[in-house]
């Protein structure tokens, strides 16, 4: 179903590329500049969005091996993610029952079980109290009854999603609206991270409008990416997710090129019919590069602490091991993929929303061509609104 999908999906760029058009929007849509700088509907971005959505917690090659372990805040919520002895993913508050101490330090690491650093109280790899220091002296309590807190959390194509409400009884798969199967068309659980890094960022709106827009692409990285880049998207939707890609084909454009005319799509490799970008709502980003040898860019983005800031953990996986000269260029590709990131976008992003806050503009534009823009701030908006108890049906 999904390689079908896909297949469609290669035909119709091709289709348009023949042609030299692009699928649009029918209107032009105008959003209030106030969506990117006022407190209050930051705030209400992270309670609605951040804290009901599921996120993307991490990749399944950073933790790999049973009992390897990753501890993070993401939105200020102290999250631990543990690979468990039969290979399972789970998700817990990173937080002791007793008094609440994190259970380890932010970071990456490997446990059979999680010792306490303030009482010694100790946790297995399930979540479970397994020990109490000087219980007799502690006093009685069911141990049972003080787990710790789990989080719901779902591992599909080499991603692992988690939504920071243990309450929750939005299903991670319906949110997921099929998308997951097309993710796995990367077969990405059999990757390797070859890198990762954190890059800061303006207004996490302002950064992710950038992941989902070509049209900016040969102007602002004509010195990086190149002007002769095409700003043509074609937008497909699952749900809340967006795959972008250009109709565009030339030879030196993922290999999208002549060599491909006389190829059916069916024909076509893998890594051509993966190419553009992949979007998963509400702030995950995966690009295609050949730096090195197949690879990925998956840009994980946060918000900050306050509306004008983000961080975007960026991963760079590989399809295969790179020797000496793979590891070379990968370095390259990646350290490329950081300046542009940087110095291009995001710092275009911490101008603009200097502007933006003077409060001397009232709306921004997204054009006919900027659809995955418009259909973003369009979940945004539709989220914010939904209440807890209908927020299942948002994605059924
Ligand atoms: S807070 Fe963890 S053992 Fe006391
Ligand atoms: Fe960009």
């Amino acid at each position: 179903m999904s390689k079908s999908r896909l297949l469609e999906i290669a035909r119709n760029n091709k289709k348009h590329a023949d042609a030299g058009t692009m699928e649009l929007v029918d209107n032009i849509v105008k959003v209030p500049a106030e969506n990117y700088y006022d407190p209050t509907i930051w705030q209400k971005e992270i309670d609605l969005i951040f804290k009901r959505i599921p996120l993307v917690l991490s990749v399944s090659n950073e933790i790999p091996n049973p009992g390897d372990y990753k501890a993070m805040d993401v939105v200020g919520v102290p999250v631990l993610l543990v690979r468990d002895s039969s290979g399972e993913i789970k998700a817990f508050l990173n937080a002791c029952s007793h008094r609440g101490s994190a259970l380890v330090e932010n970071g990456n690491g490997n446990k059979k079980r999680f010792s306490c650093p303030y009482h010694a109280w100790t946790y297995n790899d399930q979540g479970a109290l397994i020990g109490i220091s000087s219980a007799h002296e502690f006093g009685e309590i069911d141990k049972s009854c003080h787990s710790l807190i789990s989080l719901p959390v779902l591992e599909r194509a080499g991603i692992i999603w988690g939504t920071l409400n243990p309450k929750s009884d939005l299903c991670i798969e319906s949110f997921l609206s099929g998308y997951d199967s097309m993710l796995e068309l990367f077969d990405l659980k059999n990757w390797h991270v070859f890198d990762q890094r954190t890059v800061k960022g303006p207004n996490w709106k302002v950064a992710y409008d950038g992941y989902l827009d070509l049209y900016h692409l040969p102007v602002l990285h004509s010195e990086t990416f190149g002007s002769d880049i095409s700003n043509q998207a074609n937008y497909y939707e699952w749900g809340p997710h967006q795959r972008v890609i250009s109709p565009y084909r030339s030879p030196e454009r993922n290999g999208q090129g002549k060599a491909f005319d006389s190829l059916e799509v069916d024909e076509w490799p893998m890594d051509v019919l993966m190419a553009g970008v992949w979007t998963i709502f509400p702030h995950v980003s995966i690009a295609s590069f050949n730096g090195g040898g197949r690879s990925i860019l998956l840009s994980q983005l946060m918000p900050g602490e306050t509306p004008g800031e983000s961080y975007t953990n960026q991963y760079y996986l590989m399809e295969n091991e790179p020797n000496e000269e793979q590891t070379k260029e990968a370095n390259k590709q990646f350290e490329l993929l950081e300046y542009v990131v940087r110095e291009e976008d995001y710092a275009t992003g911490l101008r603009l929303q200097k502007s933006l806050k003077t409060g001397m503009i009232d709306s921004v534009m997204f054009g006919k061509n900027e659809g995955g823009g418009q259909s973003f701030h369009g979940w945004i908006d539709k989220i914010l609104k939904t209440k807890d108890k209908d927020l299942t049906s948002l994605f059924e």
